[in-house]
């Protein structure tokens, strides 16, 4: 996830959101009681209707905001790797809030799953899958959270197993053969056979002993539930030009300009053996944002589109939750500004109506290669590269035509009044209904 991660994990900021609506009464009792039954299996869910829960945004999105009936299982975000392997690292605030967050999970009949890892959490996983003791040990002590909280799943959110992420890592050329040892060592241990194990991924699959990505992921497959492709961050301030977030397709952009989508990652991973049906879409309720003069926003038709140059130097500052965090990361750099603006802080921001769409005096694209949408201020020469209700439409069409397993969405607090998660879920809902019945 790059450089972006690390100020989620930093931000704590204050918001007052408005508990989320709910979509029109038969649709949602119709969905809700195939999800009932759906849950009541013991089963592996046949769908996955997900989002993550950030607890350092738990002040501005409690847990009675969020839209239990509209999910089969929430993530929640983020414990971390230890120097310790037989201590996952969770904050004191952290202690408190999980129990809560489980007990609301188990209420409402949504799987309670527990992320480890992130940008700034991975620095030790290398050492923790590294020899075998280390990966009994670790095995153990993810166990011993997943007892002590009553957890139904892990997420392993390495970011990387082979390659650096944040930059103060532990990185080894065995890193993904270690960790599908562990994975095989994680699934032997008492209370783990049920345990829903999934790995949130990088478009491309896990990098080999050359930095490349290895060509055989079957192995993964028949010891993780799913992985989550984290799909977003295809473009950002690091990118030569203003680019897709989540782009969907970008097999009909120019080759110079195709850096990842939905479409292309989903290739890479099944071409490697991960059955389509084990793979779940991360999405993006969240923007990035840009300083794009004039000049550049527009071209010869007076329209905005993407692929245009901008000023670094002028990067905008996004929505509260993008607040500069004061201090330094994981590995003792100085935090950088962002960016980013939620969908919220969209309609915030003035960018969009409270509805989603664009606001009058703001131009809008959308991009009908990466199906996502394009804004521009051109008042303050701001250009956001996010996701709307069109594009998550058509993101719920791809994982329904593609038989995908479901979505997952970075963060369940960006959205606003579900817009974006009632889309998404329209889009799936005669897919619920066909394999459930
Ligand atoms: C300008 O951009 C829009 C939106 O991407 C596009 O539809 C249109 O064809 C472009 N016009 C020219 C002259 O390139």
């Amino acid at each position: 996830m790059r450089a972006f991660v690390v100020l989620y994990i930093f931000l704590f900021t204050h918001l007052s959101q408005a508990a989320s609506s709910s979509p029109s009464a038969s649709h949602s009792k119709r969905s809700h009681s195939l999800l009932s039954r759906e849950l009541s299996s013991r089963a592996p869910a046949p769908f996955v209707a997900s989002a993550w829960y950030s607890s350092w945004h738990s002040n501005d999105f409690p847990l009675s905001a969020v839209s239990w009936s509209k999910y089969t299982s929430l993530t929640y975000a983020l414990a971390t790797t230890t120097k310790d392997v037989h201590t996952i690292g969770l904050t004191a605030s952290d202690k408190q809030l999980l129990p809560q967050f489980v007990q609301a999970c188990k209420k409402n009949g949504v799987r309670a799953i527990l992320s480890i890892g992130g940008w700034g959490g991975s620095r030790y996983f290398s050492t923790a899958v590294a020899t075998a003791a280390n990966r009994d040990a670790f095995a153990k002590a993810v166990m011993g959270v997943v007892s002590q909280y009553q957890l139904d799943g892990i997420e392993f959110d390495w970011e990387y197993p082979g390659l650096q992420g944040i930059g103060c890592n532990k990185v080894s050329k065995t890193d993904t053969a270690n960790f599908l040892l562990f994975l095989q060592t994680l699934r032997l241990q008492t209370g783990a056979k049920n345990l829903i194990i999934s790995a949130a991924v990088t478009p491309k699959p896990f990098a080999g002993p050359d930095g490349n990505p290895v060509s055989d992921v079957s192995v993964f497959a028949e010891a993780l539930n799913y992985i989550t492709i984290m799909n977003y961050e295809n473009w950002g301030p690091w990118s030569p030009l203003v680019g897709p977030n989540s782009a969907l397709d970008d097999s009909c952009a120019p080759s110079q300009l195709q850096r990842g989508s939905a479409k292309s990652a989903v290739k890479a991973w099944t071409a490697a053996g991960m059955p389509a049906k084990q793979i779940v879409l991360g999405v993006a309720a969240y923007g990035h944002s840009y300083f794009v003069t004039q000049s550049n926003a527009y071209n010869a038709s007076h329209q905005i589109h993407p692929y245009v140059p901008f000023d670094k130097s002028k990067q905008p500052t996004g929505d509260k939750w993008d607040s500069t965090p004061v201090g330094v990361d994981a590995c003792g750099h100085k935090n950088v500004r962002g960016g980013l603006f939620d969908f919220w802080g969209l309609i915030d921001a003035g960018f969009l109506n409270a509805d989603g769409t664009a606001a009058s005096g703001i131009n809008y694209d959308f991009d009908t290669c990466s199906q996502t949408p394009f804004v521009y201020n051109p008042k303050t020469e701001v250009m956001v590269s996010y996701d709307d209700a069109h594009s998550f439409a058509a993101k719920g069409e791809y994982i329904k035509t593609a038989g995908l397993l479901g979505f997952g969405m970075w963060e369940a607090g960006g959205d606003s009044h579900d817009i974006l998660l009632d889309s998404i879920r329209s889009a799936l809902d005669n897919v619920i209904s066909v394999r459930v019945d």
